[in-house]
């Protein structure tokens, strides 16, 4: 089924995640941002790395990871579990990783791409356009925006942490993805905004159902274009994230 669907489509940022490029009609809108969004373990760090790993390797799109809440170095062996070699990619300068985990933590770092003078949003976004010049990035994922929140006391700010972020994304051009956590038990991301500013919402589920936790996902948003709105099963297996047809 899924096959069949997805050679129609031409002009998108194919994902190469099996499944969910049939669910949008062909992959994202070229320079969209699409906020990815569930709760812990919901498998947003491996949506945005697949994303990642695939146009790096497999469309000639190089990608840059911004990891606020994990090391780089965590990231790249939890890739590797997934037969995703992330070292070779950012050797060839088809993928960087920004480690903006440790500015935030207040430990020093040895990568290549990161905050040294402490954290701060424009600090971030300048490093984010800088790198992107410096390796023709085509794809960005910001992992997660939760991460730019820690040094502000209201919402307010975190808010124009988004907004500053989104207005920089926009600007050059790259597909990207954002993350964010939705509360237990809420149905809003956690700040109210990012759904709105985003052009596309993805909403991640783990949820039990028969006494075993059951993967799902859907498409909530895509500005521009028909998507499915049903509820899909998803697996993370050997190989990352696949979309099952089956709708729930
Ligand atoms: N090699 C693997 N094979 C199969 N499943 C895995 C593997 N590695 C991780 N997982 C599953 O993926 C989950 C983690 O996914 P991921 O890190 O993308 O979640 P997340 O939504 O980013 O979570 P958080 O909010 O904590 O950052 C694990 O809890 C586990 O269930
Ligand atoms: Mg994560």
């Amino acid at each position: 089924m899924w096959k069949k669907e997805v050679k129609k489509m031409a002009d998108r940022v194919v994902t190469g995640i099996r499944g969910l490029d049939e669910i949008l009609h062909g992959g994202f809108i070229p320079g969209h941002n699409i906020l990815i969004t569930g709760g812990a373990g919901t498998g947003k760090t491996i949506l945005c790395t697949q994303f990642l790993y695939n146009g790096a390797k497999n469309f000639n799109e190089p990608g840059i990871m911004v990891t606020l809440e994990e090391m780089p170095n965590e990231l790249r062996s939890e890739a590797k579990n997934f037969g995703w070699d992330l070292e070779e990619l950012e050797a060839e300068k088809k993928l960087a990783i920004i480690d903006a985990a440790s500015s935030k933590a207040g430990l020093p770092t040895t990568e290549r791409f990161a905050l040294r003078r402490g954290f701060d949003v424009n600090t971030l976004a300048q490093e984010i356009y800088r790198t992107t010049k410096e390796i023709g990035a085509r794809r960005v994922a910001i992992d997660s925006i939760a991460g730019l929140g820690m040094q502000f006391e209201g919402t307010i700010n975190i808010r124009t942490a988004i907004f500053r972020l989104s207005a920089l994304l926009r600007e050059i051009k790259c597909t990207s993805l954002m993350t964010s956590e939705v509360p237990a038990g809420e149905v809003f991301t956690r700040y109210g905004v990012e759904e709105f500013i985003a052009q596309g919402v993805v909403l991640l589920f783990l949820e039990e159902e028969n006494d075993e936790l059951r993967r799902t996902l859907i498409v909530r948003k895509m500005r521009g274009t028909a998507h499915s709105l049903k509820r899909y099963p998803f697996e993370i297996g050997s190989k990352g994230i696949v979309v099952m047809p089956g709708k729930v």
